[in-house]
């Protein structure tokens, strides 16, 4: 009995150096999503309450922190939304971030035509006024990524974030708005 709970203490131990050694040589660092970059360039809205045209650009930067592993992203699914309507939903094909490196997804964001509610109606109102009109971007994507050679992590990072721009104005983006947002 004696051996037996030695030799397993042992072994605890042993597993438990080697997943430090594994984690201070790797030094696994979760993939994200961050938004480099957005601007709202036209903003027409009537009084009935419908969105009529808008133009914004989206620079989402895939990043990738790990000095030794490539990591993929895959189930990119990101919507913007003004007061809890979907204005439009951003998505992406699969694509693999070279160790070390980022990626950027520019997106070119046209939507015509959402209807905003009664709420939404009167923040939009209140924001135009204001000249500072706030968006949310949210949604997830997949990310998977090697530490070793059998180590396979896989997680969803979640993003979730207010950006506002000065609108009526020059439609860039409040600098602190950017750069909170990013995914975890
Ligand atoms: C990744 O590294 C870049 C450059 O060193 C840095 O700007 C960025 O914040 C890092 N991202 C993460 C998620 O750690
Ligand atoms: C990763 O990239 C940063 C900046 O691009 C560089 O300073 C750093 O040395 C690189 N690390 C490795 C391990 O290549
Ligand atoms: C845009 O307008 C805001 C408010 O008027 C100002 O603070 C900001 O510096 C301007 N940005 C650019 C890039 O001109």
């Amino acid at each position: 009995m004696v051996i037996l709970c030695t030799v397993l203490a042992i072994g605890v131990i042993v597993a438990g150096v080697a997943v430090f050694a594994v984690y201070i040589f790797f030094k696994p660092k979760m993939p994200c999503l961050v938004v480099s970059d957005a601007h709202l360039v036209l903003l027409q809205y009537d009084q009935g309450g419908t969105v009529q045209n808008l133009q914004m650009s989206i620079t989402v930067r895939a990043e990738n922190n790990n000095s030794k592993a490539d990591a993929a992203f895959s189930s990119i699914d990101l919507a913007l939304g003004f007061h809890g309507a979907d204005i439009v939903l951003l998505r992406a094909e699969p694509f693999v971030v070279a160790r070390n490196s980022s990626l950027p997804l520019q997106y070119n964001v046209l939507a015509v035509g959402p209807t905003l509610d009664l709420d939404g109606m009167r923040a939009m109102d209140e924001s135009l006024k204001a000249g500072m009109v706030p968006f949310d971007l949210f949604g997830k994507a997949r990310t998977r990524w090697k530490v070793g050679v059998f180590v396979k992590l896989r997680y969803w990072t979640r993003i979730s974030c207010r950006l506002r721009f000065f609108f009526p104005g020059n439609g860039t983006v409040v600098p602190t708005d950017r750069d909170r947002c990013r995914s975890r």
